[in-house]
């Protein structure tokens, strides 16, 4: 029944470490096929095994985020044997990360141009951290924007390393993830994650968010002592 709704030969989109991408139809709906395949290097066993996991881990959270109000894209089928997700496809998007650079190139004064997009990424996260979904790999390329930048119609994608949890220090090392990635991906863009973080705060349901936090700087700081130990 599956490979069958394949109008036509399927198109790589992407290559990446981990994984495919491929875009196809899939009955008549624009979709996207994220396959994870064998990596040489680890004992077959072992392989298998994580592979399968981070798929059912992409599904699960991708599904966890749906029920709490945040878009992502709407799981079409899961083929655990070849580890293939099908999913919908956002033709018409662009990773946070090109938009981000795109303004840059284009805008005098980026910073003011991208706080609302800033804003939406924070309020966006305290929303799912209130629902204990940790992403894992929180970086600019696995948020797309939908349509017009403007619009900001944020979808998280690439939760592999996605789980389940509700205790603050996986929040703030979340947290310290994206910062880390950010900075590196954008220099300059420190007055960008305060803005995250105060919608981050603005959005958390309850009052969690003071220790995540808190949790954020001490991961900062243990960051920082490290670099200059090493
Ligand atoms: N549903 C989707 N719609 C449009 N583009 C996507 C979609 N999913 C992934 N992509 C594109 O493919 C890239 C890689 O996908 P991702 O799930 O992040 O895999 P990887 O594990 O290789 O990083 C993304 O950065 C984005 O450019
Ligand atoms: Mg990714």
């Amino acid at each position: 029944m599956l490979v069958s709704s394949y109008s036509q030969m399927p198109d790589v989109l992407k290559q990446g470490a981990e994984a495919k991408i491929f875009t196809c139809d899939f009955q008549g709906r624009p979709c996207i096929v994220k396959e994870r395949f064998p990596k040489g290097y680890r004992h077959p066993v072992l392989d298998r095994s994580l592979t399968n996991q981070r798929t059912k881990s992409e599904v699960r959270s991708m599904m966890r985020c749906r029920n709490s109000g945040i878009l992502t894209p709407t799981v079409f089928f899961v083929d655990l044997e070849s580890n293939k997700i099908y999913m919908q496809y956002f033709s018409n998007s662009s990773t946070v990360r090109e938009h981000i650079i795109k303004v840059h190139s284009s805008t005098p004064d980026p910073i003011p141009a991208l706080r609302p997009l800033a804003a939406k990424i924070g309020s966006t996260l305290g929303l799912m951290h209130s629902n204990n979904i940790i992403h894992g790999d929180l970086t600019t390329s696995n948020m797309l924007l939908d349509g017009d930048p403007d619009e900001l119609s944020l979808v998280m994608i690439d939760f592999g390393l996605g789980y389940t949890e509700s205790v603050a220090e996986d929040k703030g090392v979340d947290l310290y993830v994206l910062e880390r990635a950010l900075l590196s991906t954008h220099p300059n863009t420190e007055a960008l994650f305060d803005v995250i973080l105060q919608n981050y705060k603005k959005a958390y349901v309850g009052q969690g968010s003071v220790e995540v936090i808190r949790k954020l700087e001490e991961v900062r700081l243990r960051g920082r002592k490290r670099t200059m130990v090493g």
